[in-house]
Formats: C-alpha cells, structure tokens, sequence
C-alpha cells in the first residue's frame, strides 16, 4: 500500500533522526538519553521549519571589501504547546535567539481524548510574526487544531505547526481544518490506537521528557 501523501507536509528524513527516533521509541530509553534525542531531533526541524523565512539585504564591509548581508526579515514567534513542546522550543530559539515565545497550556482528556484549555500567554505582534507552534506529538489533531485556531483568531497569518510524530488522523484533521499551516515533521506513524495514542509511536512524550506518568 503507498504511504498517504500529505500536500502541506515536511516529513524530514535523516540517518541522525532515524537513529534517535529510534531512541526515543525504545522504553527502555532512560530520562536524559530521552532528552538528549529530542534535542538533536529538534535542531534538524528547527533548521527545516526556519527554511522559509523572509530576508533582507544590506550593504556589509569585510576586511577585504564591500559586499552584501543578509538578515531574517520577520519577527519570529515561537509557541509550545504546553508540556511536551517545550522540548523542541529551545532549538529554535538557538537558530532566532530574539524569537517571542508565546505558550499555550493544553492537556488531553484521557477519556474523551479531546483537550483542555488551561493557559495562554502570547506575546504582541502576533499578526505578523512567522509563528511556529511546536509539539511532539500528533494524535486526534485536536490540541493542534485548538491552538492553531486560537491563533488565528488572536490575528496570526504565518502559521507552521512542528512535530516530532504524527499520526494520519491528526495530519488529516489538519489538512481539512487548517490547509494553509505547513507541519515539518520527523515521522508519520501508522495509525492511533483505541486510547487515541499513536501506534508504534514512543507514549507520552511529555510524561517520558518530565519524568511524570
Ligand atoms: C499530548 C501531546 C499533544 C497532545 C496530542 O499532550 O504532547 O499536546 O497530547 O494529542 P492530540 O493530537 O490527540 O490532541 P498531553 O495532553 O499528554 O499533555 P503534556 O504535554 O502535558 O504531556
């Protein structure tokens, strides 16, 4: 069966990603390898998610002489999804070290699935920042399509939405939702189980990268 092809969909493929997702999908993976993998995995599709970013240009004078410079041409903001995607928010603001971050607390009903709004702090010039919303996982797509929506209703035009996991249904509920907001990811797994976890996936990233169950 060919792989479903998502349209707005980055899947990054890399020998250091297949090795730490691997990693990262192991249980038997300890707290700070668990760390120490992501992180690697986050500057990959931090330099990826970046890639589209505006430029302006001016004069610069080296040693030797005149020739032209280059700087990033759009405030950039970053947003994690509280916990898990203040796991990947770091790398980020390495590459854009003046970047605002905005947070976005939201945590998933365990027996509905859907989730829970429980905080929002997003900082001014939403409207025209490059806003990069960040969570590992991908599942029912439901706390991604919440604070994508949530966003845009705050007035922000340049979305991108990036992951570690995604599963199909969540990328298809994206897809329909939101079809202008690219996903930069490192994996699409098979599918969701009937707890809404993604299969084979690696658990609970947040509860895996903050020690908690
Ligand atoms: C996980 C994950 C996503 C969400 C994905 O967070 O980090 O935010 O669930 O599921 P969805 O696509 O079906 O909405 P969780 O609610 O476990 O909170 P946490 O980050 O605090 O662990």
């Amino acid at each position: 069966m060919d792989a479903e092809s998502f349209e707005k969909v980055s899947l990054i493929e890399h020998p250091v990603i297949n090795k730490d997702l691997t990693i990262l999908r192991d249980i038997n993976t300890d707290i700070a390898q668990f760390r120490a993998a992501l992180k690697r995995i986050a500057i990959i599709l931090a330099y990826h998610a970046l890639k589209e970013l505006p430029l302006r240009s001016f004069d610069v004078q080296t040693p030797i002489e005149k020739t032209t410079g280059y700087d990033i041409d759009q405030q950039v903001m970053v947003v994690p999804i509280l916990r898990a995607g203040l796991g990947l928010s770091d790398a980020l603001l390495q590459f854009i070290p003046d970047a605002k971050v905005g947070h976005l607390g939201m945590e998933r009903d365990e027996t509905t699935h859907q989730p829970v709004d429980y905080y929002s702090n997003i900082p001014e010039g939403v409207e025209d920042a490059m806003v990069l919303v960040v969570d590992p996982m991908l599942a029912t797509g439901g706390s991604a399509h919440d604070a994508l929506s949530f966003l845009k209703k705050q007035g922000a035009q340049h979305l991108r939405f990036v992951s570690l996991i995604c599963a199909p249904e969540g990328l298809r509920k994206l897809e329909q939702e939101h079809p202008n907001v690219h996903t930069i990811t490192a994996a699409i797994d098979e599918k969701l189980n009937d707890d809404a976890f993604i299969v084979p996936g690696l658990g609970d990233a947040g509860d895996r990268y903050f020690g908690t169950t």
